[in-house]
């Protein structure tokens, strides 16, 4: 049965859709069957995969108001080099979905009512959040059997974590009482700089939650990657990036 892990920080550009998509293909090449479900309005996770997002009949959006299946809104094998990746993908029509279901009752468990459909054919389910603590994360955390937050490696990395931390716990309280964290894992570390290294011993040092071994690098080769619409793994798999997610990929693995 498929573990669902929501990558989760409403802090903007953290690294939550580059860590979506790359430890998807890295679990995906592992021999893991993933499905990739991108609940962010931005739609990067669906594009960096290489969809074109205004050319999409089905969504996580036509999903979400009850226009098509859990079946229908799954892209299949859509990576020639990586069949094990499916998609459910997401772009702007998704911003509508707060307001439009504001009034549907449970509405904090339309995605988990859909997913829970389909987790069966799938090791692990990835799950892309958008940079707030939205209608649209809460549903990804009620889904979600863990939530795995990226942190930048900068000087504000702390700020907003705590909250995240408090709609973690608010989510298991009345929502889903068996959602974990999975853990925190540090993005865009920069070994040149002595900031890069103060940040993640900082963090360590403030946090109770489970820390990930692996770091990801800040690397050029990860920022390029969705402008082809391929993962770091199949653009440039000898790059410190590709390795740090197979990295990451074998951590979560071996904490299932
Ligand atoms: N390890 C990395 N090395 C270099 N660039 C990176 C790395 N991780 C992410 N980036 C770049 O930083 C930017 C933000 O990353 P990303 O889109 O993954 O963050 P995000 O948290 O999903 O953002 P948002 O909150 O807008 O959804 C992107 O341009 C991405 O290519
Ligand atoms: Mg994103």
């Amino acid at each position: 049965m498929g573990r669902i892990i929501a990558v989760a920080n409403q802090k903007g550009g953290v690294g939550k859709t580059t860590t979506s998509i790359n430890l998807s293909a890295a679990l995906a090449a592992e021999g893991k069957k993933v499905l990739v479900v991108d609940t962010d309005p931005q739609g990067n996770t669906t594009s960096g995969f290489g969809l074109d997002k205004n050319d999409l009949k089905n969504t996580i959006y036509t999903l979400m108001i009850g226009e098509c299946s859990a079946d229908e809104a799954i892209n299949k094998s859509f990576l020639e080099d990586l069949p094990g990746i499916d998609i459910i993908p997401a772009n702007i029509n998704l911003s509508a979905a707060e307001i439009e279901l504001i009034d549907t009752e449970g509405k904090e468990y339309i995605l988990k009512h859909e997913i829970d459909k389909v987790k069966d054919r799938y090791d692990y389910i990835v799950i892309d959040c958008p940079p707030s603590l939205s209608m649209l994360t809460v549903n990804a955390m009620t889904t979600a059997d863990s939530v795995l937050v990226p942190i930048q490696c900068e000087y504000y990395a702390l700020e907003g974590l705590s909250q995240l931390v408090h709609t973690v716990n608010l989510v298991k309280d009345r929502l889903n009482p068996t959602l974990k964290m999975e853990g925190v894992v540090f993005t865009m570390y920069d070994a040149r700089t002595n900031l890069s290294l103060q940040v993640v011993e900082n963090v360590k040092d403030h946090l109770e939650e489970k820390v990930f071994m692996t770091i990801i690098p800040r690397n050029i080769r990860l920022a390029e990657a969705p402008s082809y619409g391929l993962p770091i793994n199949l653009y440039e798999p000898k790059s410190s990036g590709a390795y740090a997610y197979k990295s990451l990929a074998e951590e979560v693995i071996a904490n299932s």
